[in-house]
């Protein structure tokens, strides 16, 4: 019986303290958040800056329909742009940062979605870049994380680059879990802040697709 009621217990709050949310690059509006909230999301991460090296006005807007739905666990992500003709690292969180403050829109964690991309192959220049950007995120008051899974950083910066393992982690892993099972400590990371576990998903009680996301609470 004391057994049966330690599962129980521990079954419910396996079940209470986990979230689930989503990022998307779309736009959405006020009634879609609402929607969302009532199919059990409860987080929204924006894209707030376009891999072609702009500020995504898309995201911001998000944000403040986020917001008005009645949300509060916003986070934003910041894809950078990696052509020779993009503006620096520090430069693209700058503008990235600058443009969301100008638009009067805050979000907790400030994501740098570190994926296989246009990087280029010297991983020396793309430990300076990543660098660049996260310091540049921190003096701008940012609370940064990272976003990336083991064979991207192992491509981009190479698995022995730990620097920012001390920051939070968004692990895209599409297994379809709401849990960590299949993680793998790698580069200093012991564990996911988030999981990322599907990509590109209907959702169709809001009919929009979505990556979602989850985290234990
Ligand atoms: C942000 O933009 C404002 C106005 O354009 C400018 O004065 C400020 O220096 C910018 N901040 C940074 C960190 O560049
Ligand atoms: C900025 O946002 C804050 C809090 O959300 C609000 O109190 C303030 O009025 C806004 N300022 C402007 C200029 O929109
Ligand atoms: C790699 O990047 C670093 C830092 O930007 C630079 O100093 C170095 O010359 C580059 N190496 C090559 C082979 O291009
Ligand atoms: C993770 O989730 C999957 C699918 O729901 C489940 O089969 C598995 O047992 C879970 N693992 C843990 C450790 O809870």
């Amino acid at each position: 019986m004391l057994l049966f009621l330690s599962i129980t217990v521990l079954t419910f709050f396996h079940q209470v303290n986990t979230k689930l949310g989503f990022d998307s690059a779309d736009a959405y509006t006020i009634n879609t958040f609402r929607c969302m909230r009532g199919q059990g999301y409860d987080f929204f991460i924006a894209r707030v800056y376009h891999s072609y090296g702009a500020p995504d006005p898309v995201g911001v807007q998000n944000i403040k329909n986020v917001k008005l739905a009645g949300w509060s666990l916003i986070d934003a992500y910041i894809f950078p742009c990696l052509k020779d003709t993009c503006p620096s690292g520090k430069q693209q969180v700058i503008d990235a940062l600058n443009f969301t403050q100008q638009a009067n829109v805050s979000f907790n964690t400030f994501w740098l979605d570190i994926e296989r991309f246009a990087w280029p192959s010297n991983k020396t220049f793309n430990r300076q870049f990543i660098s660049d950007m996260v310091q540049q995120a921190q003096a701008m008051g940012a609370k940064v994380g990272i976003y990336t899974l083991s064979t991207y950083w192992n491509e981009i910066v190479g698995l022995d680059f730990t620097t920012f393992s001390s920051l939070p982690l968004w692990w895209p892993q599409y297994d379809g879990v709401q849990n960590i099972t299949d993680f793998k400590p790698f580069s200093g990371w012991n564990l996911p802040a988030i999981h990322q576990f599907s990509g590109g998903v209907q959702e169709d009680g809001c009919s929009i697709t979505i990556d979602q996301d989850w985290y234990p609470d």
